[in-house]
């Protein structure tokens, strides 16, 4: 396989790399921690049914569609626009789509390291035996007093921007994509494991019943909404993500086949979390809507009380943290690339600004669990309205615009010949699915909340 393209980051070093660092990329704590609590929050099985609807008929076609602009152009979200707008012939304001990802990129990062910096002192806490033979309440407690403690969340936080930095200042492809190659599949064997431990408890078949068994009387528009934001968040979309990573790969790869694999992978790893993770809550007699401290709050419970335990709760905690990782270089990776091709700057210089614009915004996040939980935006702490703001619009609506662009905006031909599809049947599918029902259920589902609908 050939790869033409070098770039200042360099170029995938085979399709088994691009596949590796797109679904590293896309399995993070969307799937573990972010996709069960929102899913006990929302009422379990309809919510689901509507999130598996959205990865299918929009985020699907949306990935086939961000990687091909992003392979057209070869060039980072801003500058890619700006190239793809010149070839249709188009409005040069559709590069204010890169500008919203690369501000979103950030925003997101500022708080997902947060979180990535709890699994990371979840570590050291499962390394030093703090879950053996700890109960449910016991475990509750190490998480709320861990919250309490800023002094705690910016020590950890820190850690881990400071080594999201390193690995994105020597740029994508060295070390990162070995460490993922062993420890995205260890992530995945982990799983099966505690979803053995799950079907020990009596529970399993309530939590199963929980997961799949719809009722959507539960269903209000913001959890349509909120499904719909997390189809985009947990396959990375609508922020340029992809579209970076796709620039980087070369022009013989099929993209439709690799964003189902990618997709596929994504949708198995957040179900197997959720199968592992709803038995025990209610066989714990805990909430499935207690938020964001769900996982830390449950899975210490297994590893306290299973054999072996000790070893696969400091493992799990590790490879969390690996998998938030290769998700946050892939949330700055537009920033630092925009600022190195197109404002001069060194890879370094881009790295440690755009590293400590998103630390310092990330301390909000930090607060909202402790000194500022009080502080409230439209009924929302700080965290849950960057959340709300990134996942459920901002990440959206880049993904209605990427849309739109590529099925009105950039010639049919064009589109044809880039994905360059075995058949005309499956382009004429995806034709479909990205002009009409991608942007036209985005579109519905943001009526629908504002009330129009
Ligand atoms: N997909 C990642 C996750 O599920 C988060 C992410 C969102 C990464 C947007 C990049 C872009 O954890």
């Amino acid at each position: 396989m050939t790869y033409t393209k070098k770039t200042v980051h360099g170029a995938w070093s085979s399709r088994f790399a691009f596949i590796l660092a797109a679904t590293g990329s896309a399995v993070g704590l969307g799937n573990i921690w972010k996709f069960p609590y929102i899913t006990g929050e929302n009422g379990g099985g309809a919510f689901v049914i509507v999130y598996l609807l959205c990865v299918l008929l929009i985020g699907i076609p949306i990935m086939i569609a961000e990687t091909m602009l992003g392979r057209r152009s070869q060039k980072n979200p801003i500058e890619a626009m700006e190239v793809l707008t010149d070839e249709a012939g188009a409005d040069h304001n559709w590069h204010y789509l890169g500008w919203m990802g690369v501000i979103a990129g950030l925003l997101i990062l500022s708080y997902y390291s947060v979180i990535a910096g709890w699994a990371s002192a979840y570590i050291l806490k499962a390394f030093t035996g703090s879950f053996l033979d700890a109960d449910a309440l016991t475990i509750k407690k190490i998480f709320d007093d861990f919250v309490a403690s800023p002094i705690q969340l910016i020590f950890w936080h820190s850690l881990f921007m400071l080594a999201t930095m390193l690995i994105v200042v020597r740029g994508v492809n060295n070390g990162l994509e070995k460490a993922a190659q062993y420890l995205m599949p260890s992530l995945f064997v982990l799983i099966f494991a505690l979803v053995g431990y799950a079907m020990t408890t009596d529970s399993y078949f309530q939590g199963l019943h929980f997961l799949f068994m719809p009722d959507f009387s539960k269903l209000t528009s913001n959890s349509v909404l909120t499904a719909m934001g997390h189809a985009f968040f947990t396959l990375s979309l609508g922020m340029g993500a992809i579209m970076v990573y796709g620039s980087y790969l070369s022009k013989n790869i099929s993209i439709a086949k690799t964003a189902f694999l990618i997709a596929g992978a994504d949708t198995v790893v957040a179900l197997l979390a959720g199968i592992a993770i709803f038995p025990i809550v209610f066989a714990n007699n805990l909430h499935p809507n207690s938020g964001p401290g769900l996982i830390f709050e449950t899975l210490p419970i297994a590893f306290g009380s299973m054999t072996g335990g000790w070893l696969m709760g400091i493992l799990f905690f590790v490879m969390l943290a690996v998998a938030a990782l290769t998700s946050a270089i892939s949330l700055i990776e537009p920033a630092v690339a925009w600022l190195v091709e197109n404002k001069d700057f060194t890879r370094e210089k881009a790295c440690v600004w755009s590293g400590l614009v998103t630390w310092a915004l990330g301390l909000g996040t930090v607060f909202s669990f402790n000194i500022w939980s009080n502080v409230k935006f439209f009924d929302r702490s700080i965290f849950q309205l960057l959340d709300y703001l990134t996942a459920n619009l901002m990440l959206p609506i880049g993904g209605f615009c990427i849309a739109v662009f590529s099925g009105w905006i950039m010639k049919k031909h064009h589109s044809e010949q880039e994905l360059n599809m075995p058949n005309e049947t499956s382009y004429q599918i995806w034709k479909l699915l990205i002009s009409y029902v991608a942007p036209g259920s985005v579109f519905l589902v943001f009526l629908h909340v504002i009330g129009v609908l």
